[in-house]
């Protein structure tokens, strides 16, 4: 598929019909995430694959898939075949920027920004993308706490999960109301030169 095709087709989907996705496939879209670039080459996001049924229920429920359902959404976390939690490692950077390559001239490790949700931000945007690119569609949400997933994926204590990517077939699903809002002009966010431009 053209590149820009699969920008455009991409969207978040909430509902997927429960055909399995061959394991192949997600290892191929879990690879290309992996081409994501990363600050220093730090390379500090992992993945964690979700396909046994009764994990990704339990994953629904830390969701708070209830609440959505209550709102008028599908079960879109525990229907949808495969699951990846997207995972980032602070440490790995303060390792990576404590090299002598990347300490800043004080000796101090600086960043301006946190590298590694920037970077967690890229892995998860190429999962979004090599789903469309294999035919397939997916969907991310946030988590109002981590810790319930941790404990059950045995995710370790330092490696900071920043949200779970759904994966499937589509299925006709109901869209969210904040794209009600519409998407912003062109010319509020696209500068020229100078902010003012
Ligand atoms: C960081 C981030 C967190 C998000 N969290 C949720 C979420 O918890 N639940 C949800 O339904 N959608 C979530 N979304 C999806 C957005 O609502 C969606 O991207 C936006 O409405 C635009 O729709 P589109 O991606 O289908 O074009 C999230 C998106 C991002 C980038």
């Amino acid at each position: 598929m053209e590149f820009a095709e699969v920008v455009r087709r991409r969207r978040m989907v909430r509902r997927y019909s429960p055909e399995a996705v061959p394991d192949e496939v997600l290892r191929r879209i879990v690879e290309t995430a992996r081409r994501g670039p990363s600050a220093g080459f730090t390379q500090g996001q992992s993945f964690v694959i979700v396909t046994d049924p009764d994990l990704r229920w339990e994953v629904a429920k830390l969701a708070g898939e209830g609440s959505y359902v209550a709102r008028g959404f599908d079960p879109w976390v525990s229907e949808a075949p495969a699951l990846v939690v997207v995972c980032t490692s602070e440490q790995d950077y303060r390792d990576r920027y404590g090299a002598p390559d990347k300490l800043g001239p004080d000796g101090k490790l600086n960043w301006p920004v946190p590298f590694w949700f920037v970077d967690a931000g890229c892995s998860m945007m190429l999962l979004l993308l090599a789903a469309v690119d294999e035919g397939l569609a997916a969907g991310f949400l946030a988590l109002q706490s981590y810790n319930g997933l941790r404990t059950l994926l045995g995710i370790p204590e330092d490696v900071q999960p920043i949200g779970i990517v759904t994966i499937g077939k589509p299925a006709p699903d109901r869209r969210s109301g904040s794209l009600e809002r519409g998407r912003r002009p062109a010319a509020e966010v696209i500068h020229h030169d100078r902010w003012e431009a």
